[in-house]
């Protein structure tokens, strides 16, 4: 199994109904949480670095062990850069062995988003890596702790997506049709039948950001819809949050890596759930074929 393109996993969840679950390491606690999620669900799965957490993971450093990690894993793995934003960060991911990037110009004009992603996309696809693009802008940060709401004005345009994939030729588009990255203020509302008028004119795998705190609904409804991959961190922080501060209930002679073994317990838990919702359980069996 192992290391596999985005191209790969979004082809093979797309012709099988369901979505691949993108979930972001920080460190080596939460790359051992995702890879024993994916590998006790037979899942196949994506390990993201975002460049806005390069001050947590050092590239040079922790990408080896990234890579290695996911050669070994039992089920198809991708090693993917999430939220790429500068030239030298989506360079670096290429060096480092990566086997997709994520380039984010959703905040650049339609020429502009164009121009830069298919210069991405031409020197990615000429070393046999997968390019994901934002077009319409997915509001909040990753994590974000002050609760944010989605602006309609930022949504995807159907009839710009088609131009945009067309002339980009990247391997999957991430929408903005009512998600937010971090916590939502409010029930999130998505714009399905914008999804499926996206999914539509594009006929590409769709990415949805911000998959922290949509309801089962949402997820069935946008993976009927063309969603085949879709990012979580802000649930798995949360969850070890909530077992760090649980800290003073535990037995006193409990050691600091007794309780990280805990802590991650709570991450794996917080992506298996995730990975029950998508209906990615068992995938990893048949994959491709
Ligand atoms: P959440 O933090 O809202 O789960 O979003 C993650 C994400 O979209 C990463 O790109």
């Amino acid at each position: 199994m192992a290391l596999v393109s985005l191209r790969e996993l979004v082809t093979d969840a797309s012709r099988r109904g369901y979505a691949v679950g993108s979930f972001n390491v920080v460190n080596m606690d939460t790359l051992q949480a995702i890879l024993q999620a994916a590998e006790e669900n037979g899942s196949p799965v994506i390990l993201s670095v975002a460049e806005g957490h390069f001050h947590f993971v050092d590239l040079d450093e922790f990408s080896p062990v990234i890579l290695k990690a996911a050669e070994k894993a039992r089920v198809p793995v991708a090693v993917h850069l999430d939220h790429g934003q500068t030239f030298p960060a989506i360079v670096k991911a290429l060096r480092s062995g990566f086997t997709s990037v994520m380039f984010d110009g959703s905040l650049l004009s339609l020429e502009e988003n164009i121009t830069r992603t298919r210069e991405i996309t031409r020197m990615a696809h000429a070393v046999g890596v997968s390019v994901e693009a934002e077009l319409g802008h997915v509001t909040g940060g990753e994590g974000d702790a002050s609760p944010g709401v989605a602006d309609p004005s930022l949504y995807t345009d159907p009839k710009e997506a088609a131009i945009f994939v067309q002339k980009t030729e990247v391997d999957a588009l991430a929408v903005a049709v009512g998600t937010v990255h971090g916590i939502y203020k409010g029930k999130p509302e998505l714009d399905i039948p914008r999804l499926a008028r996206i999914r539509e004119a594009t006929q590409v795998p769709l990415v949805l950001h911000g998959g922290s705190g949509l309801s089962d609904a949402d997820f069935q409804a946008a993976i009927a819809n063309g969603i085949a991959k879709i990012n979580v961190y802000t649930d798995m922080s949360q969850r070890a949050m909530q077992k760090i501060r649980s800290v003073d209930t535990l037995p006193q002679e409990t050691g600091f890596p007794e309780f990280m073994c805990l802590v991650k317990e709570a991450m794996q838990e917080a992506v298996t759930e995730k990975m029950q919702i998508f209906g990615s359980v068992g995938k990893a069996t048949g994959f491709g074929s």
